[in-house]
């Protein structure tokens, strides 16, 4: 794709021939900053998934029940890694919609990402956009967008939404989780939603849809509730547990999936005691 045909929302140093996390994701929730290499293999995987849809937007509505209800506990600052391409229902506009002096720092590593989170913040002083890599947490930690908004005095909500099945186990995962919770203040947060399935619950038709999204986009690691139980341990976590993600707080018969039970991912809120 040549510069012609590159949007005008479009960061300079990216490459439009090759589809990204972000994008796709964007694409499959019905935004419009995704490209045709991203839309090509959405649609190649969604053959292979048809409800898909229908899963993104549990993950996104999970996102929503989380952050309201870390806001019930009195958190009103947010660390929202892998925060993605904004679309509607953004942490800060549920944050702030609550309490207008709520801080909020978006994490991601993708360049539309942050480049369209920068753009849509213009002016709110009390969020932060910072482009890095979250398995490095040092650095995102360290960094002035997180110490200049985050009070490490006071309790911080830390979001993985539709994050942790891109560290697959050889990268310490759990350590990852373990980093972050080890730099916030006991009464702080972390709420993960995990793509994954139980034993028995795999159908065949989603291998192909699989492989595409680990050959064109990223490589992919379902978990199953233990697995997910197992990474985010060293967090108290508040009823119910790891659910599935349609019955994680459900706030009205609409967040309830036909098939919630057998949903395909997973959705959790711990504390640090
Ligand atoms: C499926 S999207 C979810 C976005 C958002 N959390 C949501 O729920 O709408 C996953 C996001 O994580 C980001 N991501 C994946 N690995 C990352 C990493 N190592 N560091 C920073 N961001 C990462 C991707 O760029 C993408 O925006």
């Amino acid at each position: 794709m040549d510069s012609v045909e590159r949007p005008s929302w479009a960061p300079g140093d990216i490459d439009l021939s090759r589809p990204s996390i972000a994008r796709v994701y964007d694409y499959w929730l019905g935004g419009a900053h995704n490209f045709a290499v991203d839309r090509a293999v959405g649609d190649r995987v969604r053959a292979g998934v048809p409800m898909l849809r229908t899963i993104v937007l549990n993950h996104r509505s999970f996102l929503r029940r989380a952050v309201r209800y870390l806001l019930s506990r009195g958190v009103r600052q947010f660390l929202d890694l892998g925060s993605g391409i904004p679309t509607a229902g953004n942490v800060h506009e549920i944050a702030q919609a609550a309490d207008p002096t709520a801080t909020v720092v978006y994490v991601d590593i993708d360049p539309v990402a942050v480049a369209h989170s920068r753009a849509i913040l213009t002016g709110n002083e009390r969020v932060g956009v910072l482009r890095a890599d979250v398995r490095d947490a040092s650095a995102v930690l360290a960094s002035p967008e997180v110490r200049g908004l985050l009070d490490f005095d006071r309790p911080i909500g830390v979001l993985m939404v539709a994050l942790l099945h891109f560290v697959p186990d050889p990268q310490d995962p759990r350590g990852l989780v373990g980093a972050y919770h080890d730099a916030i203040p006991a009464g702080s947060y972390l709420a993960v939603s995990h793509a994954g399935y139980e034993r028995g619950e795999w159908d065949p038709a989603w291998d192909d849809a699989t492989r595409e999204y680990n050959s064109g986009v990223s490589e992919i690691t379902y978990r199953g509730k233990q697995e997910v139980e197992r990474l985010i341990d060293v967090f108290e976590l508040v009823e119910p547990g790891v659910a599935r993600l349609p019955l994680w707080h459900p706030e009205s018969p609409d967040d309830l999936d036909e098939n919630a039970s057998g949903f395909l991912g997973f959705g959790a809120v711990g504390r640090k005691p």
